[in-house]
């Protein structure tokens, strides 16, 4: 578990971002975070991987208080960070180094570093790109090639800080399937995203304001309450909630797709 009791943070000019955040964030569940700019989001979750320390309160890691410096290494370890852009990442000039470079920074054996690099770029779906160069890469693929990185250093806990931002539509949600599917393996997800629809991917969703929690709870309960509280949702998040409201449609899951709500309508008709 990923705890975070009373945390407060400020930059070091002085800038109070995050302001006593109590959370947790439970093993095997996929979390959302979404939020204006600027509301604190990649603060918050930079705090998860110990890469920020709170400036008050504290942040665990199954159990490991991140400002301890000692704890710091497996807290890295065990919580795996994607950032946006996807070129600032890179490390290696191939795949395979580049996948390899965070297994050999824990002193493994070259068989299982190896065997480590092959599996993780197969569940990315890379496999046969092991010898292709990161700098013929499309997007998409630099993206994957950083979750390899990630999965190759048996991280849990995989926190995503707006990876499809920089994305087109379909590789978006290939990407978004892609961590649907690690999740599915049992991988504890953090994903970060200003896109309202890939919410819905989540089981639990939160909304940051001004570097508090804001909301937290279900996809569908919290586009009810953006949605009451007059903020714009993806118009087929709008439809499903006022045909619900006006009772024509009777399922209490939101639909993700407009085949789901066509079949959500056909079955309540
Ligand atoms: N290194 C820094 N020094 C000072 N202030 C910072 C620093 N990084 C971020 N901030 C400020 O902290 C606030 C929150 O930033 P943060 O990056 O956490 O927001 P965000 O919700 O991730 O935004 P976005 O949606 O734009 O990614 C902003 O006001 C930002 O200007
Ligand atoms: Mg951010």
């Amino acid at each position: 578990m990923i705890r975070f009791e009373g945390v407060s943070y400020s930059y070091p000019d002085g800038h109070k971002v995050l302001d006593e955040i109590d959370l947790q964030i439970e093993e095997g569940t996929f979390t959302a975070i979404t939020g204006d700019n600027g509301s604190g989001k990649s603060t918050l979750v930079r705090h998860m991987s110990g890469l920020l320390t709170p400036s008050k309160g504290t942040v665990s890691v199954c159990g490991m208080n991140t400002l301890d410096p000692s704890n710091l290494r497996k807290v890295r370890q065990l919580v795996g960070m994607v950032f946006q852009d996807p070129h600032s990442q890179a490390v290696g000039a191939t795949v395979e180094e580049d996948v390899a470079f965070g297994p050999e920074n824990l002193a493994l054996e070259r068989e299982e570093i190896r065997d480590r690099v092959f599996s993780s770029v197969l569940d990315v779906g890379m496999g046969g790109f092991e010898e292709r160069l990161l700098m013929n890469l499309s997007g998409g693929q630099l993206q994957k090639t950083a979750i390899a990185g990630i999965l190759a250093m048996r991280s849990e806990y995989l926190v995503f800080d707006e990876i499809t931002s920089m994305l087109d539509h379909d590789s978006r949600s290939m990407m978004l399937d892609l961590v649907k599917k690690l999740n599915h393996m049992g991988k504890t997800v953090v994903y970060v995203t200003h896109h309202l629809e890939e919410v819905l991917a989540a089981d639990r969703a939160i909304v940051m304001e001004g570097g508090s929690v804001a909301i937290d709870g279900s996809p569908a309960n919290v586009f009810r309450e953006l949605y009451s509280s007059g903020h714009s949702i993806p118009p087929l998040m709008e439809l499903a909630i006022r045909l619900k409201d006006t009772g024509i449609l009777e399922n209490n899951v939101l639909p993700a797709t407009v085949d789901e709500l066509m079949e959500d309508l056909c079955r309540s008709m």
